[in-house]
C-alpha cells in the first residue's frame, strides 16, 4: 500500500491522536512508577495521613495557621515527616537541627519544582543557580558584601529609614495602621539606594508602587502554582489565567530593573568614569557586577546580569521588609523589652539623629531582640533542596538520590525539643553563654552552609538601623484587635497585614 494510501485509511489527526495517547500512557507510567518508589522510600518517615490525589495540599488551609500546622505534625513525627503535594510531589520536611545539619553541609542544588517556578521572574541568578555557574557566580558577587563595601551602605540606610519615620506613615499617631506595606517601600528605597546607587523617591511617590504591586502578586501566584499540581506542568499554567497574570507582573518587575541596569550604564557612559568606578573604593553592588571577570577575564552576560539584579532586587528587600515589620510587631507586644531596647539605642546615639556604623555595634540587647524575633517570625520561613546522592542522617534513616528535602525554618525554630517555651518571646535566649549551649543549626534564619544567605550581613545592619531609627522617635503599641494570620509566601507574611499603633516618644 502506498503512503497516500495510508493516509486515506488512517488520517493525520488520528496519527497525532495516537502518538498523543502514547505519548500520555509513557509519562503516566514513569510518573506512577516515580510514585511508588517514593511511597516506599519514605516508608520509614511515619507522617499524616494523606489523601490520594491531593496529598496534604487541602491540610493547609492557608488562613494562618499552616505553619503551626507544621510544629504540630512536628511533635507527632520527630525530625522529619513526608508530605505530599499531588499524587507524584514528595518532600521530606525536616525540623530538627541535627537532620539540617546533614542537609545544609551539602551544596546540593536547590529543588527542581518550586525554585522552577520563579526561574521565569529571577532567572538563573545566584538563588536557584547550581553547579559551577552557582560556584562561579558566588565568587564574583562575594566582594559585594565585604566590609568596606556594606560600610557606607549604614548611613544610606539610615537616610531610608529617616524618611520612613518622618513621612506620612509614622503620622499616623495613634490610629492602628499596616506597616508591612511601608517597610517594603522603605527596604526598596534603601537596596536601590545602597546595591544599585539608584535614587528612586519610591517612599514619597504617592500610590501604590508598581514593582511591589508586581512582587507581591509573583509570592502570591508561586505559591499558587506549587499547590495546585496541574499548574505544575508549564503547558497548562502558561494557558491559565493565573498564567497570564504571572507573565504580566514578571514583566513589571523585569522593566523596573531593566530600567535600573539602563539608567546606570547611561551614567558610566556619560561620564566616561568606568576606570575611576574600577578604582574607586566604595564599590556598590552594581558596579561589583558590571566589573565582575573571572580568572579567564570572562564577565556577565547581559542575561547572566538581569538575573542577578532581579534576584538581589528581590531579596534585598522582601525579605527584610518581613524581618523588619515582625521585629516592630513583637517589640509592640512586648513594651517591657521595647523599653530596653530604647534606652540601649538612646545611649548609643547620644542625641544624633543619625545611625553609623561604629554604633551597630552598640545595642546589644536589641540584636538579641531581633535575633529571638528571626526565630518565631524567619523571613524564610523554608526552602528546599534535591539531593544528588543517597542522603543518611545521623539516626540511620535515609533518602535516596533525587528526593526532595524541604528545611522548615519556623518549624526548628518552634521544636520544642530544642526550644524551652518555643512560643515565648524571650530575647536572653541569645545571650552567648545560652547560644554556646545550643546547636549552631537550632537558628538557621538565613541557612547555613555553602549556600547560606550572601546579604545577611547586609540584613542584619539594615535591621538594626531601621529598628533603632524608629524606636528612637516612636513608642510601639500593640493593636490587639489585629493578630497577624501569617502566612508563607516565599517570605512569611500576614493574609491580615502587621498592624501597630505609634506615639512620639517627644511629642
Ligand atoms: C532578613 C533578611 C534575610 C533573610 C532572613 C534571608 C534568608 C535567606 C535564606 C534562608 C537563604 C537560603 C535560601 C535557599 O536555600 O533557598 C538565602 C539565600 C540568599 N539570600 Fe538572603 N535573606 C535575607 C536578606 C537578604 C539580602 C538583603 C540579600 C541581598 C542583598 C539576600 C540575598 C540572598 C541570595 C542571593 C541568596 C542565595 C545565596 C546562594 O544560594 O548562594 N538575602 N537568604
Amino acid at each position: 500500500m502506498a503512503l497516500t494510501e495510508v493516509f486515506v485509511y488512517f488520517p493525520l489527526h488520528h496519527f497525532f491522536a495516537v502518538l498523543c495517547f502514547v505519548a500520555f500512557v509513557y509519562k503516566l507510567t514513569v510518573l506512577l512508577a516515580k510514585r511508588r518508589f517514593t511511597i516506599q522510600s519514605t516508608e520509614v518517615f511515619p507522617g499524616p495521613q494523606r489523601h490520594w490525589l491531593f496529598g496534604h495540599v487541602f491540610e493547609f488551609k492557608q488562613d494562618g495557621t499552616d505553619l503551626d500546622k507544621f510544629v504540630k505534625y512536628g511533635r507527632q513525627y520527630p525530625y522529619a515527616f513526608p508530605l505530599w503535594f499531588g499524587p507524584f510531589v514528595c518532600f521530606l520536611n525536616i525540623h530538627h537541627p541535627d537532620y539540617v545539619k546533614t542537609l545544609l553541609t551539602t551544596t546540593g542544588p536547590k529543588d527542581d519544582i518550586a525554585y522552577r517556578f520563579i526561574t521565569s521572574w529571577i532567572g538563573e541568578g545566584l538563588l536557584v543557580s547550581k553547579g559551577q555557574r552557582w560556584f562561579r557566580h558566588r565568587r564574583l558577587l562575594t566582594p559585594g558584601f565585604h566590609y568596606d563595601v556594606l560600610k557606607p551602605y549604614v548611613n544610606l540606610m539610615s537616610e531610608s529609614a529617616k524618611t520612613m519615620t518622618n513621612g506620612n506613615v509614622m503620622q499616623r499617631l495613634m490610629n492602628p495602621f499596616e506597616l508591612f506595606e511601608h517597610v517594603s517601600l522603605m527596604t526598596l528605597d534603601s537596596i536601590l539606594k545602597c546595591a544599585f546607587s539608584y535614587n528612586s523617591n519610591c517612599q514619597t511617590e504617592s500610590g501604590t508602587n508598581t514593582y511591589i504591586k508586581a512582587v507581591y502578586e509573583l509570592s502570591y501566584l508561586v505559591n499558587l502554582r506549587f499547590r495546585t499540581f496541574p499548574y505544575h506542568s508549564d503547558f497548562i499554567f502558561s494557558l491559565s489565567p493565573h498564567g497570564f497574570k504571572y507573565r504580566k507582573a514578571c514583566r513589571v518587575a523585569h522593566s523596573h530593573t531593566a530600567e535600573v541596569i539602563r539608567k546606570r550604564k547611561e551614567v558610566l557612559k556619560a561620564e566616561k568614569e568606568t576606570e575611576r568606578v574600577k578604582t574607586k573604593r566604595n564599590l556598590d553592588f552594581l558596579d561589583i557586577l558590571l566589573f565582575a571577570r573571572d580568572e579567564n577575564q570572562q564577565g556577565l552576560s547581559d542575561e547572566d546580569l538581569r538575573a542577578e539584579v532581579d534576584t538581589f532586587m528581590f531579596e534585598g528587600h522582601d525579605t527584610t521588609a518581613s524581618g523588619i515589620s515582625f521585629i516592630l510587631y513583637c517589640l509592640a507586644c512586648h513594651p517591657e523589652h521595647q523599653k530596653i531596647c530604647r534606652n540601649e539605642i538612646m545611649e548609643a546615639l547620644d542625641g544624633k539623629d543619625t545611625m553609623e556604623w561604629e554604633d551597630l555595634s552598640k545595642i546589644p540587647y536589641t540584636t538579641m531582640c531581633i535575633k529571638e524575633s528571626l526565630r518565631l517570625y524567619p523571613p524564610v520561613p523554608g526552602f528546599s533542596r534535591t539531593i544528588t546522592k543517597p542522603m543518611t542522617f545521623f539516626d540511620g534513616r535515609s533518602m535516596p538520590e533525587g528526593s526532595h528535602v524541604g528545611v522548615s525554618v519556623y518549624g526548628i525554630h518552634r521544636n520544642a525539643t530544642v526550644w524551652e517555651n518555643p512560643d515565648v518571646f524571650d530575647p536572653l535566649r541569645f545571650l552567648p553563654e545560652n547560644v554556646s549551649k545550643r546547636s549552631p543549626h537550632a537558628f538557621v534564619p538565613f541557612s547555613a552552609g555553602p549556600r547560606n544567605c550572601i546579604g545577611q550581613n547586609f540584613a542584619m545592619n539594615e535591621m538594626k538601623v531601621v529598628i533603632a531609627m524608629t524606636l528612637k522617635r516612636y513608642k510601639l503599641i500593640e493593636d490587639p484587635a489585629h493578630k497577624p494570620k501569617i502566612i508563607p509566601r516565599l517570605v512569611l507574611r500576614s493574609i491580615n497585614g502587621i498592624h501597630i499603633k505609634i506615639k512620639p516618644i517627644n511629642p
